[in-house]
């Protein structure tokens, strides 16, 4: 996390990005910021022109800038940052979410 730069490689190339419009994408928060897969999924795929919604876990840090950070990692998509879901969520909690996007 230290190296801004590092990309670990994503375990597959397979995820069919073009069926879908909105695109909600999860993870810990690591060092106040998405770790640096995130960056490796959001160069490794064509997403301009979708919305990308984020939403994380963390010890207590909220999305802050990270939706301004990913999108240099993705300047055609637009990023907005969403729930964090620190609780326990349920089925309706999350249903509940994604009506509203
Ligand atoms: C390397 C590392 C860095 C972390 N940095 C933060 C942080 O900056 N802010 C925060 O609130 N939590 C931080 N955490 C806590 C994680 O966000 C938290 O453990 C995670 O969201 C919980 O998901 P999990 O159950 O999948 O681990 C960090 C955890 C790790 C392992």
């Amino acid at each position: 996390m230290n190296d801004k730069s590092s990309r670990p490689a994503l375990a597959d190339n397979n995820a069919i990005i073009s069926e879908y419009d909105t695109i909600l994408l999860g993870f810990p928060i690591w060092w106040y910021t998405a770790p640096r897969i995130i960056n490796s999924f959001l160069e490794n795929y064509d997403f301009d022109g979708k919305n990308i919604v984020l939403f994380a876990t963390s010890g207590g840090s909220g999305l802050g800038n990270i939706a301004k950070e990913l999108a240099l990692s993705s300047p055609g998509a637009n990023i907005q940052n969403g729930k964090m879901l620190n609780r326990r969520s349920s089925f309706d909690d999350i249903k509940k979410i994604v009506e509203t996007l």
